[in-house]
């Protein structure tokens, strides 16, 4: 036999040896819920080990987070007053904005500090844009989540992660921050994000569901991979500094396309109900979660991502899965 490749599986040592992909730390980045109010911890029912915080408890958890190496996190703002137009989501004194300025004045550059950029929490009818006759409105939004972008950097946020997918909004943050004079604040866009059923537990977490309809006619067909190599190659174009890929689980091929096709680092978003399938089996005790947890981790970086966004960050240091 000219080939015995199980040579190299023959120990551990060598199957570190020649282990093609690692994780680091440093690869993940970890999602906060932040709502109103002080001395809250409130667990979401869906997302097991995954809180709603105010912005003192934030502060408390994220200091924690930091003695294990979470020093990258992204926010989410639930609880700002909702209307038609989304203002409140440009307001400086809203929760983010306001959590970024604590956590800045608390850490400083200890901490890295992503936001995610869109007004689906801010809206009264959930959807992630400006409405006009049961229409969500490119251009008219895209103005807003450029303004939204730059309260965002003004609070000092270092990297901007919109998730509205509407046309155009990656250049037009891109020149409102420049000219502005913010041009060292990143923008890892949501390049690539299908409408899918895997963000159920986030729209509770985060009370942003459609009151009416769904989101197809602005987030991508989950039918098509030429079509997300397109919008990350606009994006691209655009001046985004990472291109992320949300859902990932099954989107391992698209990661990998973009991986290929793209000059920039490659992101993925392991979302809610990928976060709490894996929690519900292992609670059954269907699964050993470790061990499904780190074998996803790794699918995500041999596909290609650089970046991991997930749920999973905490049980992993926490309990030294790494
Ligand atoms: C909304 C948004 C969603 C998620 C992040 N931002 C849900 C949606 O588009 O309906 C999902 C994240 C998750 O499921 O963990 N812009
Ligand atoms: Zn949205």
């Amino acid at each position: 036999m000219l080939s015995r490749p199980r040579r190299l599986r023959k120990n551990p040592i060598v199957r570190e040896m020649v282990a093609e992909t690692r994780l680091s730390k440093d690869m993940f980045i970890y999602p906060y819920f932040i709502v109103p109010g002080t001395g809250v911890k409130h667990a979401i029912d869906a997302m097991p080990g995954v809180h709603h915080f105010s912005i003192d408890t934030l502060i408390q958890d994220v200091e924690n987070g930091l003695k294990y190496g979470i020093n990258k996190i992204m926010l989410f703002g639930v609880g700002d007053e909702k209307s038609e137009d989304a203002r409140s989501a440009c307001h400086d004194h809203s929760l983010v904005p306001t959590a970024v300025r604590a956590l800045k004045q608390q850490f400083g550059d200890d901490l890295y500090v992503v936001t995610d950029v869109c007004v689906c929490s801010y809206t009264t009818h959930g959807h992630c844009g400006i409405m006009h006759d049961d229409y969500v409105q490119n251009d008219a939004t895209v103005e807003v989540i450029a303004k939204m972008a730059l309260t965002h950097a003004q609070a000092g946020a270092d990297l901007l992660a919109p998730s509205d997918m509407m046309d155009g909004r990656i250049l037009a943050i891109r020149n409102l921050l420049d000219s502005n004079g913010y041009v060292n604040t990143g923008i890892m866009s949501h390049a690539t994000k299908f409408a899918s059923a895997y963000y159920g537990p986030f729209r509770e977490a985060a009370d942003c569901a459609p009151s009416k309809g769904d989101r197809k006619a602005y987030q991508m067909d989950f039918r098509n991979g030429k079509e997300a190599l397109r919008e990350a190659l606009i994006d691209e174009s655009e001046g985004a500094d990472i291109l992320m890929v949300k859902p990932a689980l099954a989107y391992l091929d698209v990661i990998a396309d973009l991986k290929q096709q793209c000059d920039v680092p490659i992101a993925c978003y392991n979302v809610s109900g990928e976060f709490a399938m894996i929690k519900a089996a292992a609670e059954k005790g269907w699964i050993d979660e470790q061990k499904v947890v780190m074998e996803t981790m790794y699918a995500f970086a041999r596909a290609g991502a650089s970046v991991i966004t997930t749920y999973h960050i905490k049980d992993i240091v926490e309990n030294n899965w790494l």
